[in-house]
């Protein structure tokens, strides 16, 4: 038997967000993450914040990613391995899930990593909207894998950049980022040194994957009057920035507790003082305070970035197919009944059943006897699980009948059937995947015939019959009636 709509959680694949961010736009959903962002980082003292939990390995980190603004309560699973894509595997994978914190009960389930991605990128571009110097238009992208296209078109859509300069150590990722971004509107640049790629540069964003203390950018390399978006120091032992740039710029962070172990702050005293961005956005301390001046976002990723996608997407896929509803949660007719709950999934009492034939009259007018066509696994199942639902109280309803005993011969009737009782389900997943995988079931007659050695092997069984559906909100009203023969 198939759950009802309370075990049903709507989950995004990665096959859906695709088809949401075409749907959406990608320029218009990176805007629209960028607001859930601001939005919440505007009530940032309303949420629960904490460090992400991280467990380490010598070749990456796995991380969990939990916040809750006492509403709503969201979480995400977070891998970064940098040595992943020599074996044709992602540095960073991930999933999330937001539930409701009154009934805890999982409200989304959705991959996130193209929309780590996009949020990662949607938080870059909405810092650097407030800390770039006035008027940038031209950025060195130094690092051109996953996230970089993603970088460059929400600095594109949301921080006025017109230019990107491209930079990797691997010349292959710099092709396919080139490739990535043409017919996007952004001049694009390959270049062959990170110096070069810099030239001109009002943002330098590095976006680099090595787990080491790596130094993108040398103390000589950075000038006045620059935002740098430093994305890939994000890790304990994993940075990208000279300690002498950090010590000269002004550093934003998202959220210090986590940063300070993992950005690429890590490297100056636990006392180096920091701002934290929300405060900026929120108007409670300055940004940026002059042209000459380097400003850094030292950026690790925060849980609360993650809420706001998940609130997004959650937004954006009501009312719409961009999910699947995903049997996840048990759904017991009795709530404390868990045990009973079993029994939807016991061994068919008849699993020799067969289709006789198909008929659109009353079930009383079937010639019963006449086998067409074996019954197919899940045809069987489908009929077990109806007959498990019409013979239960489920939703209040008048219990069907169980059917008589085998061996009670009786001629399918009008009068007979409803001797035995009528089982008009609501909408429900027993009907709806009936519709779905056997579209003609309400004018199907069905037999059962017993299997095995058993006193009542043998042929005698259950007619099983349906009639009449009618689709309502995409369900369908199936009535069901068993009668013996
Ligand atoms: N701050 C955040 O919120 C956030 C979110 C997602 C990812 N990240 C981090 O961003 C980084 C990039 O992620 P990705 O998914 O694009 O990884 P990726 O492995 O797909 O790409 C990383 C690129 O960096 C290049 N690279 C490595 N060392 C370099 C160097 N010294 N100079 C120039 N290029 C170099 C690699 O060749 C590769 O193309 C990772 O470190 C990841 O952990 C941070």
């Amino acid at each position: 038997m198939e759950p009802s709509d309370k075990a049903l959680v709507p989950f995004v694949s990665v096959d859906h967000m695709m088809q949401l961010i075409h749907h959406i736009g990608l320029e218009p959903m990176l805007r629209g993450l960028a607001d859930y962002i601001a939005d919440d980082f505007s009530r940032w003292e309303q949420f629960d914040k904490t460090p992400r939990v991280a467990a380490h390995s010598p070749e990456g980190v796995i991380e969990l990613m939990p916040t809750s603004d006492g509403v709503s309560y969201g979480f995400k699973y977070v891998n970064g391995h940098p040595k992943n894509t020599v074996d044709g595997l992602q540095t960073v994978t991930a999933f999330g899930l937001l539930a409701d914190v009154d009934t805890g009960y999982p409200v989304l389930l959705t991959e996130m990593t193209l929309l780590t991605a996009l949020r990662t990128a949607a938080t870059s571009a909405l810092v650097a909207r407030t800390l770039a110097p006035a008027g940038a238009t031209t950025m060195a992208m130094i690092g051109n894998g996953a996230q970089s296209e993603f970088q460059s078109r929400a600095m594109q859509a949301i921080a006025g950049i017109t230019h990107v300069r491209l930079y990797d150590i691997d010349p292959t990722a710099t092709a396919k980022c080139a490739a990535n971004l043409a017919g996007s509107g952004l001049r694009v640049t390959p270049c062959t040194t990170a110096e070069a790629a810099m030239e001109g540069a009002q943002i330098l964003t590095t976006c680099t994957a090595d787990k080491a203390y790596a130094t993108i950018l040398t103390d000589n390399m950075v000038g006045a009057g620059v935002h740098i978006n430093a994305i890939g120091g994000d890790c304990p032992g994993k940075t990208e920035i000279a300690p002498a740039i950090l010590k000269r710029g002004d550093i934003f962070v998202e959220y210090p507790p986590q940063t300070r172990i993992e950005g690429d702050i890590q490297q100056l005293g636990a006392d180096h003082p920091v701002t934290e961005i929300w405060k900026v956005l929120a108007g409670h301390a300055p940004g940026r305070t002059s042209d000459k001046q380097i400003t850094i976002f030292d950026s690790v990723g925060f849980a609360i970035e993650d809420f706001s996608a998940l609130r997004y997407i959650r937004d954006q896929i009501e009312g719409t197919t961009f999910y699947h509803p995903l049997d996840l949660l048990a759904d017991p007719d009795d709530p404390r009944d868990l045990y009973g709950m079993l029994d939807r999934a016991a061994p068919a009492r008849y699993p020799g059943a067969l289709l006789l034939r198909r008929h659109s009259a009353s079930p009383a007018n079937a010639p019963a006897g006449q086998m067409t066509q074996s019954v197919p696994p899940h045809v069987a199942t489908l009929i077990k699980s109806s007959m498990a639902t019409s013979t239960s109280a489920r939703e209040g309803q008048r219990p069907m009948p169980a059917h008589p005993p085998c061996g009670t011969a009786i001629t399918p009737s009008p009068a007979r059937m409803t001797a035995l009782g009528k089982c008009d389900h609501r909408p429900s997943p027993v009907s709806r995947s009936m519709a779905t995988s056997v579209p003609t079931i309400s004018a199907a007659l069905l037999i059962y015939r017993r299997t095995g050695n058993g006193p009542e092997a043998g042929t005698r069984g259950v007619v099983f019959a349906g009639s009449g559906s009618t689709r309502t909100r995409g369900c369908t009203w199936a009535r069901f009636c068993a009668v013996v023969t």
